[in-house]
């Protein structure tokens, strides 16, 4: 297994390209599927996760290459078997994201379950509602969701929010299913996330009919059929926002390729109300710290609100700020595994249920940390960077499935991060 053994303080000064987005490739490759032909994606980042979804589509059919030139195709003229098997879907949740994509094209679906992860409970009734809402028979059995609909979906009025909000993956489950309904389908309470827009407008592209993109009242108009296209996914917001943090919490200035701003004002918002100076380039931004971080109050909450796949993240920098912050987790009230490795770096950080109180301290101290989940570990990498003497992250495939030669990167701009064997 590898580790990374990180040499700190470190002050990152330098210029950094963001890769394109995984949570807009997974959903976006799944709806590859709608089409008969062959779909080429660029921007689709070198990523487990990415490789894993690649599997399971190849598992039930299709062709999926990398093209020398790094874009993926996917051939999905041929499906022999709508099935996501449990072998593949319990190494990533997103492997749920075929379900509506399937039910919509073959009119039948079995995919496992996707399992519990450290970050909590991730139920998928509001996905099982929708298909059931647009028609479908859908139910739960061993340990698979089983849906079909002979006749067709046909399309409908459905409320897709839930106790802790939208749902991103389900919101791109019912979308692609409902693009294939007969009929008009409103989804109401519609993830507004930039990984969704991006989905619609793939999906327009293939030949869809969608109104209100980017809006939480999605209006689909159903169509016999879709094209496979050549699409471009969005940089990845929060990968950008991850370097943002390590900028802000070693006292750097970093330069950000390829960053779309306007997926970040939450964390822009935050970043400049704690001192760090966030200005706009042509094709990204430029983030400079100078001096004392002052605390900051942060809610979680779906898009625009701030993110919580960067609550991990902007923890790590305000455990150094001047006084005490709030952080409040709405969205997976147990998503704060890197509290405790944090505090062994000599963060002074407390957990009441879903809420954690961050006084701040002069500095961290390099120690030896477990890799807990994906944006957890990212979290530990930022700490380490700014932590004196050696910080060792075990465990870092977890960082393997979302940001792509994450070390590389840093290290291009100064930090001092070495990959090792167990
Ligand atoms: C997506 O997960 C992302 N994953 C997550 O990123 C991200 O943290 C999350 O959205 C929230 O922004 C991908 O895009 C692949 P949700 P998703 O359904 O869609 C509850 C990362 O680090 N809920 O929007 O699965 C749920 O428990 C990952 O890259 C239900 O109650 O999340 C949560 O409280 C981790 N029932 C809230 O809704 C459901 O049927 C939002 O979850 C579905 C969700």
């Amino acid at each position: 297994m590898d580790y990374f053994k990180i040499k700190g303080p470190c002050r990152l000064n330098g210029e950094i390209e963001v890769s394109g987005s995984k949570n807009a490739a997974l959903p976006i490759m799944a709806a590859a599927l709608l089409a008969p032909g062959r779909t080429v994606l660029k921007g689709v980042p070198y990523l487990s996760d990415i490789r894993v979804l690649g599997l399971l589509l190849e598992s039930m059919g299709c062709k999926v290459e990398r093209l020398e030139n790094g874009d993926l195709a996917i051939d999905a003229t041929t499906i022999d078997r709508p099935h996501g098997d449990y072998e593949i879907v319990r190494q990533l949740r997103a492997g749920i994201c075929i379900l509506g994509p399937l039910l919509g094209r073959c009119r039948q679906v079995e995919v496992s379950m996707p399992g519990g992860c450290a970050i909590g409970n991730r139920p998928i009734d509001i996905h099982i509602r929708g298909m059931r809402e647009l028609g479908a028979n859908c139910y739960l059995k061993g340990g698979y969701v089983i849906a079909d609909a002979p006749k067709g979906l046909i399309g409908a009025e459905i409320f897709l929010g839930g106790s802790f909000g939208s749902t991103v993956l389900g919101t791109a489950n019912v979308l692609s299913a409902a693009v294939l309904a007969k009929g008009t389908t409103i989804i109401e309470s519609a993830a507004c996330e930039p990984e969704i827009t991006d989905l619609c407008h793939m999906l327009v592209k293939m030949g869809a009919k969608i109104k209100g993109i980017g809006s939480p009242r999605l209006e689909i108009e159903g169509v016999t059929s879709l094209n496979p296209v050549e699409y471009e996914i969005i940089p990845d917001r929060i990968e950008a926002g991850t370097f943002m943090c390590a900028a802000a919490i070693t006292e750097g200035n970093l330069k950000l390729k390829n960053c779309r701003t306007d997926h970040l004002l939450a964390l822009i918002n935050k970043l400049r109300g704690i001192g760090v100076t966030v200005d706009k380039t042509k094709d990204g931004c430029e983030v400079i710290r100078r001096g004392r971080l002052n605390p900051a109050d942060v809610t979680t909450q779906p898009y625009p609100g701030f993110p919580t796949d960067l609550q991990a993240q902007l923890m790590s920098v305000l455990a150094l700020a001047d006084g005490n912050s709030i952080v409040v987790e709405k969205i997976y009230p147990q998503r704060f595994m890197h509290v405790a490795e944090l505090n062994r770096m000599g963060a002074n950080l407390r957990k009441e249920g879903d809420i954690v109180v961050v006084a701040g301290v002069d500095r961290l101290s390099g120690a030896p940390l477990m890799a807990s989940d994906l944006r957890a570990s990212a979290a530990l990498v930022i700490a380490g960077l700014a932590a004196e003497g050696e910080t060792i992250i075990n465990r870092i495939y977890h960082i393997d499935r979302g940001y792509e030669k994450i070390e590389e990167k840093l290290n291009s701009a100064g930090a001092l991060i070495e990959r090792l064997k167990e």
